[in-house]
């Protein structure tokens, strides 16, 4: 018995001093190791924490509704966890001026504010002025409907006819920042080449999001402590993290699916030191584990994504890590977003 009682004591002390470390920002990579293991009563404690910066940042309960379209399924790089790789067979597709319009329009009708149009990573110029025209337009149609991308690696000259069209953010994953690691999960890219790309949309003015997966083969610890790190190196606006899921037609199909648990623990790690950014609860969460997009919330996210922008003929053919994809709609949210506690809001950022 007694033996027992002072084990329990010294978890506790544990548990007290971890806490203590990250209400008082010493976010040493010790402790970030500790944070990223954590689970149970620790954990719980943690996710308190960081639902607690996230009100004192958000103090509307806010949650931001992004719409999703899936664009264009070309992509010239070959990542090795993407379902939609190079050699991939499946069919292309491009959605057009006038469909996209019509897309556009359908979701700002529901009510939403927030668009993000993602696409295979594609720098071609017809492909850029494509989405830069559709951009455009959008703006001229809906003044107050926001538009952030998630279209990869492009020109400083492409970002910068992109943000003239209209697009106010954009999402550019560093995915992890150990180099030699990201040499090998995209053998076309570099990590270098990524922050500078990151760079520039900061320099040009975007509003810009970036972050990690939590998983991935050959990934350890101590490389998601750097990846919190290097989050802090630049004024985002918004960061994120998915567990890495391996895709069915993926090089990654073999390799065991990411932790749950430490992805949320990612996040409410990214809450807690960088407080003021948006952060979404992704549909990875939920393939990974039933209800983990909740969970992302208690976790301290403030973001969720609906795809509902992107029309059925072509949404099989945009299988980022899954065939089986968990495409969550409006209600499934409206749900757990009051579950949490919090609020459906149109758009957080201007
Ligand atoms: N598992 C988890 N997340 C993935 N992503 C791409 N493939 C996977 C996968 N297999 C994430 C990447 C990318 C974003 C669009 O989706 O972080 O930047």
């Amino acid at each position: 018995m007694a033996e027992g009682s002072e084990n329990v004591n010294m978890k506790e002390g544990v548990t007290g001093a971890l806490m203590r470390d990250l209400e008082r920002g010493n976010f040493t990579r010790e402790t970030l190791t500790q944070a990223l293991r954590c689970r149970d009563a620790e954990q719980a404690e943690m996710f308190a924490l960081a639902r607690r910066r996230r009100s004192e940042h958000f103090p509307g309960e806010e949650v931001e509704v992004r719409s999703v379209i899936e664009v264009s399924n070309i992509c010239q790089q070959g990542c090795k966890y993407c379902n939609m790789g190079l050699k991939s067979k499946q069919e292309k597709y491009t959605i057009g001026y006038e469909g996209l319009l019509r897309l556009a329009n359908f979701i700002y009708q529901k009510g939403r504010r927030v668009l993000l149009l993602q696409s295979g990573e594609n720098n071609a110029a017809d492909f850029v002025s494509h989405l830069a025209q559709c951009v455009h337009e959008l703006k001229r149609q809906q003044p107050d409907l926001a538009v952030i991308l998630c279209c990869g690696n492009l020109s400083k000259a492409q970002y910068r006819q992109l943000h003239e069209a209209g697009a106010s953010r954009y999402v550019l994953k560093f995915e992890t920042s150990n180099a030699a690691l990201y040499g090998n999960l995209k053998p076309r890219d570099t990590l270098r080449r990524r922050l500078d790309c990151m760079e520039t949309l900061l320099e040009l003015g975007y509003a810009v999001g970036s972050g990690n997966m939590v998983g991935l083969p050959g990934q350890t610890h101590e490389d998601m402590v750097a990846d919190l790190h290097l989050l802090g190196k630049y004024n985002l606006a918004m960061q994120s993290t998915t567990v890495f899921i391996p895709g069915e037609s993926s090089a990654f199909r073999n390799e065991p699916m990411g932790d749950v648990d430490a992805a949320l623990n990612m996040m409410a790690l990214m809450r807690i030191m960088y407080p003021g950014r948006l952060i979404p609860t992704t549909s990875s969460l939920e393939k990974g584990r039933a209800d983990g997009q909740y969970w992302g919330l208690m976790a301290g996210a403030n973001t969720v994504t609906v795809h509902d922008g992107t029309p059925d003929e072509v949404k099989h053919l945009f299988p980022i890590y899954s065939t089986k994809r968990f495409t969550p709609q409006d209600g499934h949210f409206r749900q757990i977003v009051e579950r949490a506690h919090l609020k459906f809001a149109p758009g957080v950022l201007k």
